[in-house]
């Protein structure tokens, strides 16, 4: 009997430790995921030209920063799902008036916050293909924004979140942005360039690096953008205005960011994103 009982306390010793050892892992795994470990870079920002400059307020929210950021970006709850994650998007009037271009640019196109953090959930992997002075004309738009609100609080990464850190199910922006260099979406010729750098900029955020369709969000799929091959130009600019696609379904997040965002493309641009799709479906599907 003795024995018996010294065997279990073995046991049940060694189920402690293993415990504990497998937390140990998780949290350090985690953790040194989320702190940036890229070497100082400099970011290589063009001066805007006063065409960019003036076009910069649009293109805050264009690119989702107004939306994601809150009221003249200054900050808002992102993300909230009790053990993953709190996540606030911050107030970048108070960021920007601390923080350096450098900083600034290393956030928006690297995923490294100005405190060293990886970011998470901000799209930076996507604005990665940026071109300079459109960063820099970026960067001049927020801080010309008035300055005001309250700082939003850290984020917190609770235990599940943690674990898919670890398990490299959940990315950072950083560990994200090698993925993205390397799966552009094709190359189809100078002609079609503008509307493939809208689209390489922008809709990969959900629809994936090479625009091939992702997982958004749990049980939400963005598609393959080869669907834009069933779509003329009117459907199409019905679709980025009012967010209605082909046959009229109600659209979910779809339909909400092309009101709220893709309504601002002029009709030069949405001609353009539609030639670059209509001619990549072609490739893609044959
Ligand atoms: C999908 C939502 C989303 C969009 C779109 C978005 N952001 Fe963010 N951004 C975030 C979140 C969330 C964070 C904080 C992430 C974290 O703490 O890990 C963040 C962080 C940042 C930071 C770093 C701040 C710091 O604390 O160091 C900057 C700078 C920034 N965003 C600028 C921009 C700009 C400029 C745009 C538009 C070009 C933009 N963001 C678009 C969600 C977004
Ligand atoms: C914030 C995420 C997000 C962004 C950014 C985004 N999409 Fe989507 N898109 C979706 C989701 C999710 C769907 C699937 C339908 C739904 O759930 O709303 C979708 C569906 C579509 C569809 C299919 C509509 C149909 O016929 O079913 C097209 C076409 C499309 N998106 C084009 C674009 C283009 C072009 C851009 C860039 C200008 C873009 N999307 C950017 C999330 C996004």
């Amino acid at each position: 009997m003795a024995r018996l009982l010294r065997w279990t306390g073995y046991v049940v010793i060694a189920l402690l430790l293993a415990l504990l050892f497998t937390a140990l892992w998780v949290w350090f795994a985690s953790e040194s995921k989320l702190k940036a470990h890229v070497a100082e870079r400099t970011e290589h920002l063009a001066a805007p030209s006063a065409a960019q400059l003036a076009d910069a307020p649009r293109q805050l929210r264009l690119l989702g920063c107004s939306d994601c950021h809150g009221d003249g970006v200054r900050g808002a709850l992102m993300f909230d799902e009790p053990n993953i994650a709190r996540v606030y998007a911050p107030n970048l009037t108070l960021i920007a008036a601390k923080a350096s271009d450098q900083q600034l640019a290393r956030a928006i196109r690297h995923g490294i916050g100005v405190d060293g953090r990886s970011l998470i959930i901000m799209p930076s992997a996507t604005f990665s293909r940026l071109t300079d002075g459109e960063i820099a004309a970026l960067i001049a738009a927020v801080r010309a924004l008035p300055r005001g609100g309250k700082p939003q609080p850290p984020r917190e990464i609770g235990l599940f979140g943690r674990l898919g850190l670890a398990s490299g199910r959940f990315h950072t922006q950083p560990n994200a942005l090698a993925e993205y260099a390397r799966k552009m979406p094709v190359d189809l010729g100078p002609q079609l360039e503008a509307g493939r750098h809208i689209v390489a900029s922008r809709c990969a955020e959900c629809h994936g690096p090479d625009l091939g369709g992702a997982e958004v969000a749990p049980g939400i799929n963005a598609p393959d953008l080869s669907i834009v091959g069933a779509y003329d130009l009117p459907a199409f600019a019905r679709l980025m205005r009012q967010g209605i696609p082909v046959g009229g379904r109600k659209l979910g997040m779809m339909g909400e960011v092309a009101r709220i965002e893709f309504s601002h493309y002029t009709d030069a641009e949405i001609g353009q994103i539609h030639a670059y799709l209509q001619a990549r479906a072609q490739r893609v599907t044959g």
